[in-house]
C-alpha cells in the first residue's frame, strides 16, 4: 500500500511521514509530496519517494498523487478563500490520479457550524466537498496545538505572564507528537473510512491551570492574565516573529472560539486509533523544555 503526505515538509506533515515509518511502513511506502522538495532531502536519503506538489498547481498534484492508494491530506497555512480552490483542485487532482481514500487533517472547530473561527468556513467546505468527492475518506479534528506553548515559554517567563483574550474557555490542547501519530494510524488501516475522528488531549483545561503548567515545567512563576483584544493584537505584534495583521485577527477569533467552548471536548479518539493515550500538557512541556537545555 502507497501512503502520500501532502505538504510532508510543514512540521506536522514531517512527524506524519515519521510515524508512518515508526508505525511499519516501509520506506518505499511512503510518498513524501511537498511544494519545496529540497526540504525533504533527509527523507529522501531514508528511502521516502519525494514529489514536488504546490497547493497552487493541480497539475504538479495529480502527478504527485499517481500510485497512491491512501493521501493524507494536510492543508496548507494560505488564507481561507484561496485554500479552499486549493483544496478542490487536491481532490480533483486525487480523483484524476486514482486515489482510493483520503484522510483530511481538519480542526475541532468543524464541530460547530456558527464557530466564532474566521477559518472554519474552510473547514466546513473542505469536508463536506470531500464526502461529495467519490473517493473514500476519513476526517480527522484535530485539537489546538500545544506546541507553540512551548516554542513562547522563555518570552512567557519574561513577561511573567500568559496574556490571552480568553475569559472562560477550557482548551484540551493536543501536541503535534499525538496527532501524527493518530494521523498515521488512520491512514494504515482502511477500516477506519467514513469515520470522522475528535483529536483532542487528555484534559480540558482553563488559561489559569495551563498558566500553571507552563509554571511547574518552566520552574518560573507565570500568571494567566486575560486580556483584551487590541491588547492581546499588541503583544502579537511586539513578539521575536512577525506576525502579519490577517493572521492576528485570525488568533483573536481563535480565542473567541475557545470562549465559544470550541475547543474543550476531551475524547479518547488518539488512544482508539493508536492504543496509546495522549500526553498530558504538563508532560509534554517538561519533555520539550528539557530537551531543549
Ligand atoms: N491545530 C492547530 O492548533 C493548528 C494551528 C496552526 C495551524 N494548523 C493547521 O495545520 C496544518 C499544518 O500545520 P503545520 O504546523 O504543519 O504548518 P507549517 O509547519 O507552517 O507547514 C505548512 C506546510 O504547508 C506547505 N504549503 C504552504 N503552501 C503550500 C502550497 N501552495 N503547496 C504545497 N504546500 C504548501 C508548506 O510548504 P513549504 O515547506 O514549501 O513552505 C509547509 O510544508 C495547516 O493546515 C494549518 O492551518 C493547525
Amino acid at each position: 500500500m502507497k501512503i502520500n503526505v501532502m505538504a510532508a515538509t510543514g512540521q506536522l506533515g514531517r512527524k506524519v511521514v515519521e510515524a508512518l515509518l515508526d508505525q511499519g511502513a516501509a520506506p518505499g511506502e511512503v510518498i513524501a509530496s511537498a511544494r519545496t522538495p529540497t526540504k525533504a532531502d533527509d527523507l529522501a536519503a531514508r528511502g521516502v519517494t519525494v514529489r514536488r506538489a504546490d497547493y497552487e498547481d493541480r497539475d504538479t498534484m495529480r502527478a504527485a498523487f499517481a500510485g497512491t492508494d491512501v493521501l493524507a491530506l494536510i492543508p496548507s497555512t494560505a488564507p481561507v478563500e484561496p485554500r479552499i480552490l486549493q483544496h478542490h483542485d487536491a481532490l480533483e487532482a486525487a480523483r484524476e490520479a486514482g486515489v482510493q481514500r483520503v484522510v483530511f487533517s481538519s480542526l475541532s472547530t468543524a464541530a460547530f457550524p456558527a464557530s466564532r473561527f474566521l477559518v472554519t468556513p474552510f473547514l466546513l467546505y473542505a469536508e463536506s466537498r470531500l464526502r461529495l468527492s467519490g473517493l473514500d475518506w476519513t476526517i480527522l479534528r484535530n485539537g489546538m496545538y500545544l506546541d507553540p506553548i512551548a516554542g513562547w515559554t522563555p518570552e512567557l517567563v519574561e513577561m511573567g505572564q500568559l496574556p490571552y483574550p480568553v475569559k472562560q474557555g477550557r482548551t484540551a490542547y493536543i501536541c503535534r507528537d499525538d496527532l501524527a501519530r493518530a494521523t498515521a494510524a488512520a491512514c494504515l488501516n482502511s477500516e477506519h473510512a467514513g469515520q470522522i475522528y475528535e483529536l483532542t488531549g487528555p484534559e480540558a483545561l482553563s488559561m489559569p491551570d495551563l498558566a500553571a503548567a507552563v509554571t511547574r515545567a518552566s520552574g518560573h512563576r507565570v500568571r494567566f492574565d486575560s486580556v483584551t483584544e487590541d491588547a492581546y493584537a499588541e503583544v502579537c505584534r511586539q513578539g521575536n516573529e512577525y506576525v502579519p495583521e490577517y493572521l492576528i485577527d485570525i488568533l483573536i477569533s481563535l480565542y473567541r472560539a475557545v470562549d465559544n467552548h470550541e475547543f474543550e471536548t476531551v475524547t479518547d479518539h488518539v488512544e482508539r486509533l493508536t492504543g496509546t493515550p495522549p500526553e498530558a500538557a504538563e508532560d509534554y512541556l517538561r519533555r520539550v523544555l528539557s530537551e531543549k537545555k
